[in-house]
């Protein structure tokens, strides 16, 4: 049984997990591709075929590329719905989206699975239309769980936010928060405000360690994250449930702007598997290793994206020359 399931997907999917393959080869971890996404809809009429979800689900870890693309815009079956599909198929509640980059390392704990993408939504014989976010106390507690006990594991500081002067759920989401608090008594826990700590995102990055909240919320604040860090390139991230295997991806998509032109970052995808090592296979030396080795090809090797003339290729090569395997 492969450890690592790997799902190229569409666009630069394939082009930047190639590299993270290529990292799997020298730390001596066994991984098997499958298809997924659009790739999967040519060639067997689904996005998510049977046999692939299989291997997932047999896997301790899955990482992705990327779906989607022009030619499966308005099909009957589009590639995004395998992605859905595989998050609901592996219960997967806990998405971890880290901000790194210049005197910032935080990591945005996001809600995947409730509130408001997931309630009831629909349109009134009146013509108005409504969607409806909904919270369970379990729902939030799973999560918040999550957000304390990785502040242990990091600077011991974490934020939840809500908007709890407006929304009944962000009331529930800060009394259920509290309540859990005093269990994690060596975290430090603070309340904010999704408006405010929006701005203090974007004006102190610096100052943030874990922040935990919805859904919705994740959705927006992990993106200006991704923004005051350096872009899309650069970001990876993972979903977890309360057993293996996590689905790890970057945060990009399959970008068919720069499909084939070897211009394609592979940071977000090595990120990705930096994550996947320490929290699908339990091996966080063999993370600690990957990480410093991208943050050394980001220095020597940057890509176009970064301003600079590296190929995807010519990164990872730069990736393998710096990385350190750790005698284990
Ligand atoms: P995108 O993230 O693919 O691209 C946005 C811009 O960022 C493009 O100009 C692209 O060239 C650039 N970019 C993205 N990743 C890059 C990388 N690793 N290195 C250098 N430049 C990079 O978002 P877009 O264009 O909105 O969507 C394209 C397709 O991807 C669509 O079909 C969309 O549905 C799908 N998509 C899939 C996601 C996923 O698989 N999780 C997430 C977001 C979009
Ligand atoms: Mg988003």
């Amino acid at each position: 049984m492969p450890r690592v399931v790997c799902l190229p997907g569409d666009g630069i999917g394939p082009e930047v997990m190639v590299e993270a393959t290529r990292v799997l080869q020298a730390f001596g971890i066994s991984f098997e591709e499958h298809p997924f996404g659009g790739a999967a809809i040519d060639g067997w009429r689904k996005p998510l075929p049977p046999t692939t979800l299989e291997a997932c689900r047999s896997a301790e870890a899955v990482l992705v590329g990327a779906v989607g693309g022009p030619q499966w815009e308005g099909g009957q079956v589009r590639p995004e719905q395998g992605l859905i599909q595989l998050r609901k198929e592996l219960d997967v509640y806990a998405n971890l989206r880290p901000a790194v980059g210049e005197g910032v390392d935080l990591v945005i704990v996001r809600e995947l699975i409730g509130g408001l993408y997931y309630g009831g939504s629909g349109e009134l014989a009146d013509g108005r239309v409504f969607d409806t976010c909904v919270y369970t106390r379990p729902e939030v507690e799973r999560i918040a769980r999550r957000g304390f006990e990785l502040a242990r594991t990091r600077r011991s500081k974490l934020i939840s936010v809500d908007k709890s002067n407006v929304l009944e759920t962000s009331r529930l989401w800060r009394r259920v928060v509290t309540e859990i608090a005093p269990e994690y008594p060596d975290v430090e826990l603070k309340h904010g405000l999704v408006d405010s700590v929006a701005m203090w995102i974007v004006m102190h990055p610096g100052e943030f360690d874990v922040l935990v909240m919805e859904n919705t919320f994740g959705d927006i604040l992990s993106d200006v994250a991704a923004g005051v860090t350096g872009g899309l390139g650069l970001a990876g991230s993972a979903s977890l449930g309360d057993s293996r295997p996590g689905i790890f991806e970057p945060v990009h998509g399959s970008a068919p702007d720069i499909a084939g032109t070897g211009k394609a970052n592979p940071t977000g995808m090595l990120r990705s598997l930096a994550m996947a090592l320490e929290h699908g296979l339990g091996e966080a030396g063999l993370a600690r290793a990957l990480e410093a080795a991208v943050d050394a090809a980001l220095e020597t090797t940057p890509t176009p994206d970064l301003g600079g003339t590296a190929t995807t290729r010519e990164f990872g090569d730069a990736v393998i020359a710096a990385l350190e395997v750790p005698v284990r």
